[in-house]
């Protein structure tokens, strides 16, 4: 993999970038559709390429290790033929998962037990068949198996959990040294910074993941709840260390704000159900603010779900046909407002990359977190 840094913001810690792997290239500041199990509900990989045009996707260990199974995927010749996406995909470890789906967990030095949250059947993820079962998936950003710590967390359990996770980036390293590439590209380790809330563990997990000197970097155990300002607060403390000319991902954020603040801290990369998993609930983003499009007011406003365009479901259909499709629970609805909230997000990330090449990032993004602080 490799990570060129095109521009930088005079203003603020916001970059622009250019990630190249065996699966084509990801322009940065980038949002990842979330797809979890081979999947970005209610899309087509089509349309994520064509109208949506994501250069990355995730998918998850856990739920993947679960059904359809490793073996399957395997069979299949990796995740990519699987489900026929040729651009790229990283993989969560199962990390997060593990600790917010699955029951009976036991968190242990050797890893986790936990039984699926399918059948109440028993598995162990250990950061050694964590990094087989990413191999066989063969993503091509795999990430480090850690422990998500919850919100709020006492700061000895924060501590202990976090040293946890640096020796068990250790052994993934170790195992990843030999356990092969089995699908002739790629595949790079992203290491995770801990620590909760605190400052001082935070900024000793990054200087731990930063010595390892990975391709790239992500900074977990945030948007478990904390407040925003505290997000921030975290993240700026682990950009000041973690290296500049790396790729930095910041895990399961956010909102369309959280992104443009995070964005002006120096991160690169961001991945969450919110869009998805909001269109699915009838919570539209746009430019201009959150439309919850079940909203009585819309029964008879046909004008365009959005003016802007920016995926052609958006002038193609009125805001009275996608309410009226929601109200009597179609499925056509979910797909509409999936496609125009995956198409905003791209969108915001993209024009957040030409503001940051034309030096006008702060203002613009300062213009924009006010306007989008609005529900229409
Ligand atoms: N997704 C969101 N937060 C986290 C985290 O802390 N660790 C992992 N592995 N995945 C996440």
């Amino acid at each position: 993999m490799k990570f060129d840094l095109k521009a930088k913001d005079p203003l603020s810690n916001a970059r622009a970038g250019k990630i190249t792997t065996d699966h084509g290239t990801i322009e940065t500041p980038i949002f990842m559709p979330v797809g979890t199990i081979a999947t970005v509900k209610g899309v087509h990989q089509r349309e994520l390429k064509n109208d949506i045009n994501a250069d990355v996707i995730l998918g998850n260990t856990y739920h993947l290790y679960l059904r359809p199974k490793t073996e399957i995927l395997k069979q299949a010749g990796g995740l990519h033929k699987f489900m026929n996406w040729d651009r790229n995909i990283l993989t969560d470890s199962g990390g997060y998962q593990v600790y917010s789906l699955s029951a009976n967990r036991k968190i242990k030095e050797e890893g986790v037990k936990f039984k699926s949250h399918i059948d109440g059947s028993s598995h162990w993820f250990t950061p050694e068949n964590v990094m087989d079962i990413q191999r066989e998936i063969g993503a091509d950003i795999i990430m480090a198996f850690d422990e998500c710590t919850p919100y709020p967390c006492d700061y000895n359990y924060a501590q202990r959990s976090m040293h946890m996770t640096h020796r068990w980036l250790e052994r993934c390293i170790a195992q990843l040294k030999i356990s092969p590439e089995l699908y002739g590209y790629k595949q790079t380790l992203f290491p995770i910074v801990q620590g909760s809330t605190y400052k001082d563990l935070r900024k000793q997990s990054a200087e731990y993941i930063a010595s390892v000197e990975a391709e790239g970097n992500a900074i977990g155990g945030l948007s478990v709840g904390e407040p925003d300002d505290e997000m921030y607060a975290m993240t700026e403390v682990v950009t000041d260390i973690l290296p500049e000319d790396k790729p930095r991902y910041l895990m399961g954020v956010g909102t369309p704000l959280n992104l443009l603040e995070n964005i002006a801290l120096g991160v690169d990369m961001f991945d969450c159900v919110m869009p998805t998993r909001n269109a699915r609930n009838g919570m539209l983003f746009t430019a201009h603010g959150t439309i919850n499009i079940k909203n009585k007011k819309w029964h008879n406003d046909f004008s365009p779900i959005d003016e802007m365009d920016i995926t052609w479901v958006d002038t193609e259909y009125s805001k009275a046909y996608l309410r009226h499709l929601f109200t009597v629970n179609e499925l056509l609805g979910k797909q509409i407002a999936t496609i125009h909230n995956l198409g905003f997000y791209l969108w915001l990330v993209r024009e957040a990359r030409k503001q940051i090449i034309a030096g006008t990032f702060r203002s613009w993004k300062d213009k924009m977190v006010k306007q989008m602080n609005k529900r229409l």
